[in-house]
């Protein structure tokens, strides 16, 4: 919850602790500054994931650069509710700062679906150049009038399969396979035109389902699987890297309305700050995970160029609802060099 922490608590606060036979004296020190503001930052993933990494980061940077003024406090691990919740919290204003999905920010900022699309980017630098660039500014516009501010594009690298039974290494034989997918229409979408049967759970209900057979796959990228365990419950990892969801760092515009300007720029600044350090824990991170899941027996598959070719096809469906509308757009993304 968003707290304005006005502390009247000037001077030699003191706490007396009881504990057994012990009295612990609390003093507060003369020179320790009182926050104006005490915010929470809501974050799904482990404290040691680079997007957490990224928040604690910014909320060091924000402290210092306010003087002590504003501190945020990061609640990692899903512990402020899964994605959903979360995004309707930052609507109202009950959490004030997340690190999101863009599969779960889409479905309330339609105009972002583009940013996903499969097969979309050649690359990781083509997507950087697309959300660095004019297109990802653009897009960042659309949310002007919404509840959330937008900060910063975070990195969440490729996502590929994986599955708890063996490898399912062409189109044919992902069919029927019910594999989970975040609660978000457009990979529901995605999943049902690849002939799989999708099933959206949140992040955190993924290793039980996974474990008892509720589903046979799931898809993420290299530091997910790793830092969830996935690879404990489905060790057959299929490299097709399907998608490039971005994230993004983004603050509800109730409490933005809130702060004074010179601590709105504070901010801004911060999370671009946060952005470029995050992408680069990312890069060292993915080589990391893989590398941790292979030695603790994960076996890795790559799919072939002409089945990549049937998946890609097979997906014309989803671009036709989510970016019918949008195909220029669409070839300025591909066009980006
Ligand atoms: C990534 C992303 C999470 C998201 C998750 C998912 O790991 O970082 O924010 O929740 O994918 O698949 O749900």
């Amino acid at each position: 919850m968003k707290r304005k922490k006005v502390l009247a608590l000037a001077g030699a606060a003191v706490i007396v602790f009881l504990t057994g036979f012990s009295i612990f004296y609390v003093n507060q020190k003369e020179d320790e500054v009182i926050p104006d503001f005490v915010l929470t930052y809501a974050e799904n993933q482990a404290s040691d994931y680079p997007t957490t990494l990224g928040g604690a980061y910014f909320a060091r940077l924000v402290n210092e650069r306010t003087g002590g003024k504003v501190e945020i406090r990061i609640y990692d691990n899903s512990v402020l509710g899964d994605e959903v919740s979360v995004m309707k919290q930052i609507q109202y204003g009950g959490i004030d700062f997340a690190r999101m999905s863009i599969s779960t920010l889409a479905d309330i900022v339609p105009s972002l679906y583009i940013l996903e699309m499969p097969y979309l980017y050649r690359d990781s630098g083509h997507m950087w150049k697309v959300l660095d660039g004019e297109i990802g500014k653009q897009l960042m516009e659309t949310m002007d009038n919404t509840d959330i501010v937008p900060l910063s594009w975070y990195d969440a690298g490729a996502r590929s399969f994986y599955f708890r039974e063996g490898p399912v290494e062409t189109l044919e034989d992902l069919t029927g396979k019910k594999i989970r997918v975040p609660e978000s229409a457009l990979l529901i979408d995605l999943m049902s035109a690849l002939g799989a049967v999708p099933v959206p759970l949140a992040f955190d209900k993924v290793y039980s389902a996974l474990e008892t057979g509720q589903i046979d796959g799931a898809e993420n990228n290299w530091p997910s699987y790793d830092s969830m365990r996935h690879n404990e419950v489905a060790p057959y990892f299929v490299v097709d890297e399907h998608m490039r969801i971005p994230e993004l760092q983004m603050m509800s515009r109730s409490t933005w309305d809130i702060l004074p300007e010179e601590y709105q720029k504070v901010i801004v600044e911060c999370a671009r700050l946060s952005a470029n350090y995050e992408r680069s824990v990312w890069k060292e991170r993915v080589d990391i995970s893989r590398k941790r899941v292979i030695e603790e027996g994960c076996q890795e598959f790559l799919i072939s160029d002409g089945e990549k070719q049937k998946f890609l096809a097979a997906v014309a469906p989803v671009y036709e609802k989510y970016c019918g509308d949008q195909m220029d757009l669409l070839q300025k993304i591909r066009n980006v060099q």
